[in-house]
């Protein structure tokens, strides 16, 4: 048997942006998805066993059946090969939390040990790119770079279809953050495409929120080498603004948000692609990470408490 992982992860500034060339920045959190991967007789047969959101798997199905086949292409891998494949770990399937790249590469890792292929990560990753366009149609490449490589991360894609620009960034000392979830599966493709929609039709508008996110990016950059925490929320819930902007946050995501930053939060923001999904909080020391993380269970909602900046 095969098996594999892949990190789950938070965007800390430039979702959304990164697809079209800003700059991003990317958190892998201490959640994975796992896979394991046997050789069957026939056919692809994949046993969900993730905690998810209600409807995710369903909603997710059709993606997760096109991700493989494309993956199965990218690594070179006969399609009519069969294969049993069980995926799970302590990553719920809730949008945002880059769950579906996280089972790419938990997948790819998995296929490549039962097939005895020899993969470095930087294959696994751009197979896990492919596998990612089922579920995002033009992703930016953040969430598989996140999912392969783990840690704290600069990315920028390269718009020439070149080498993207990874870059790995330290923090000082892990910081706390909380994930709450509003509970509602995104279709992420669907966010994507509306966006590249919405900035084809006012380029004006979009050209100017798009260098606020780049500028965004660059100052989120500075100021968590500088661990300058407070400056850092601010900066977080100035690209929430932005976000809200484009028009893919939601009522419950700026619900979430606000709640948050009522109990203490130095900032919070949507994470990923909107519409649903998750927000993150930046909560240093535990016990503001304790406060923002039981108002938002006493709200009804699930919560994920976990730090950004861990050494992997
Ligand atoms: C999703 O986690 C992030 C998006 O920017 C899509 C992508 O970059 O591929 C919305």
């Amino acid at each position: 048997m095969g098996k594999g992982s892949g990190y789950g992860k938070v965007i800390l500034f430039g979702e959304h942006f990164v697809v079209h060339g800003a700059p991003g920045i990317v958190s892998a959190i201490d959640s994975t998805t796992d896979a394991e991967v046997k050789k069957a007789g026939k056919g692809i047969n994949i046993k969900d066993g993730r905690k998810t959101a209600k409807g995710y798997s369903e909603e997710k199905r059709l993606q997760q059946i096109e991700s493989i086949e494309r993956m199965l292409k990218a690594m070179g891998i006969d399609p009519k090969t069969g294969l049993d494949i069980w995926i799970g770990g302590s990553l719920p399937g809730f949008s945002g939390l880059g769950a579906s790249a996280a089972s790419s590469v938990a997948i790819a890792r998995a296929i490549a040990q039962e097939l005895e292929m020899q993969i470095p990560d930087e294959k696994i990753n751009q197979a896990a790119y492919e596998a990612e366009k089922a579920y995002a149609g033009n992703p930016s490449g953040i969430d598989n770079t996140a999912a392969t490589y783990g840690g704290l991360l600069w990315f920028r894609k390269d718009m020439a279809g070149g080498a993207d620009k990874v870059e790995r960034l330290r923090v000082r000392r892990p910081i706390e953050i909380v994930i709450g979830s509003t509970g509602k599966v995104a279709n992420t493709k669907a966010m994507v495409e509306a966006v590249a929609e919405r900035k084809k039709k006012n380029p004006a508008k979009y050209d100017m929120i798009f260098k606020q996110a780049e500028n965004l990016a660059i100052a989120g950059r500075k100021t968590l080498e500088a661990y300058d925490l407070k400056k850092l929320g601010e900066l977080m819930n100035e690209n929430h603004g932005l976000l809200q902007q484009i028009e893919v946050s939601s009522k419950e995501l700026d619900t979430l948000v606000d709640l948050s930053r009522k109990q203490g939060a130095f900032g919070a923001k949507l994470t990923g692609g909107g519409g649903g999904g998750c927000m993150v909080a930046l909560t240093p020391g535990k016990d503001l990470q304790g406060r923002v993380a039981s108002a938002i269970k006493n709200a009804g909602l699930e919560v994920l408490s976990t730090k950004i900046g861990v050494e992997k």
